[in-house]
């Protein structure tokens, strides 16, 4: 079980101004930023990390979505962070997640869902290579 996820904080989080609430939520539910930029998506970087979903009907919608503004990635650390994660942020669908988290707060719909969580230990590995290189991970800044 790993202890790190990767986090979106999506262009409409960003537009809605609502990244300072949303980092807090996130820290008020255990969890540390250990790396965190601000980036805005290019066709390829979004199309190479929905990878998995381009079979799906809305993959374009959801590249054009993440390459509509800029993005927040962020990597955090907690015990049992994809799965804690996960329930942090509620059901994809902000319809269908629970009260207190974080879609069911901020989201307006399935696709403008305000943040992305990691769905496994092997994908989370993956993700944060995606953004980050070892040296922007605060344990290998040598402080
Ligand atoms: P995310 O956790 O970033 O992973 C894939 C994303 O695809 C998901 O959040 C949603 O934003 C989006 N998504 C999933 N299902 C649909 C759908 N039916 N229509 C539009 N977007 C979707």
């Amino acid at each position: 079980m790993s202890n790190r996820t990767l986090a979106i904080l999506k262009p409409d989080c960003v537009r809605k101004n609502l990244i300072g609430q949303v980092v807090a939520k996130i820290n008020e539910a255990g969890f540390k930023v250990v790396a965190m930029k601000m980036t805005h998506l290019t066709n390829e970087s979004a199309s190479g990390f929905y990878e998995v979903h381009k079979e799906r009907p809305f993959f374009g919608e959801l590249v054009e979505f993440m390459t509509s503004g800029p993005c927040v990635p962020i990597v955090l650390e907690k015990e049992n962070a994809v799965a804690d994660f996960r329930k942090t942020i509620g059901a994809t669908n902000p319809a269908n997640a629970e009260e207190g988290t974080i879609r069911k707060m901020y989201a307006d719909g399935i696709e403008q869902n305000i943040v992305h969580g990691s769905d496994s230990d092997e994908n989370a590995k993956i993700e944060i290579a995606h953004f980050f290189s070892r040296k922007e991970i605060l344990e290998n800044y040598g402080l």
